[in-house]
């Protein structure tokens, strides 16, 4: 096995975090490898973004498979093929089973917007502003069984304005996310992140 990091990128939408990560790769900041794209949607804009960039794409229809278990199965067989070893959720809007989580033991990653434990699931800027919240912003943890349960690796924070709209509240949570998720990535492949129950620690550089 090559001693750089092999990444799987699940997507369903715009893959703007997906981007942030090829930009991170491309300007040196992160040694890793984008193996595949796999989007649960024909038409995810993810998609164009890894062609542009050579690397290896795949669409994986939900509605073709007979449930969450054998849709999985089916991920994990692609991903194996890639030669993954860790699995980065970028706007994949669906709920992994046991099935992907066992194949790959502490190395599958997700992005939410929202400061976890606050705000879990769908629409997650939306429910930060109807609660009134003067601080939100974003979440990387790896996934667990539970929806947005997962030990935590890194939080950015966000003001939330008073004039802020679903969209403009978003932007400025992206502009985090671009910055945490290649970062949380680069901790992955250096090695540095080690799960401790709910607590993720972080090893400090070696000198
Ligand atoms: C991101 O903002 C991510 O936090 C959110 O989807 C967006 C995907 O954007 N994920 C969730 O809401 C997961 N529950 P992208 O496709 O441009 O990376």
């Amino acid at each position: 096995m090559s001693d750089i990091l092999k990444i799987g990128v699940l997507v369903s939408g715009s893959g703007s975090n997906l981007q942030a990560i090829i930009d991170r790769i491309e300007d040196g900041t992160l040694t890793a490898k984008v193996a595949c794209v796999i989007s649960n949607k024909a038409d995810a804009y993810a998609l164009e973004r890894a062609k542009r960039h050579g690397i290896a794409t795949h669409v994986l229809d939900h509605r073709s498979h007979a449930g969450r278990e054998a849709y999985d199965a089916a991920l994990v067989e692609l991903l194996r093929s890639h030669g993954v070893q860790l699995v980065v959720l970028a706007g994949f809007m669906r709920i992994v089973t046991p099935v992907l989580l066992e194949a790959f033991p502490h190395a599958v990653m997700n992005i939410h917007p929202a400061l976890l434990p606050a705000f879990p699931g769908l629409h997650a800027q939306h429910q930060s502003l109807q609660y009134g919240v003067k601080i939100t912003g974003c979440t990387v943890h790896f996934v667990d069984e539970g929806t947005d349960t997962g030990p935590i690796i890194i939080q950015a924070a966000v003001p939330v304005m008073e004039d802020d709209t679903e969209d403009s509240l978003s932007a400025r949570i992206q502009v985090e996310e671009h910055r945490i998720y290649p970062e949380a990535v680069r901790l992955f492949a250096d090695g540095r992140l080690t799960i401790n129950g709910r607590r993720v620690v972080i090893a400090p550089l070696e000198p």
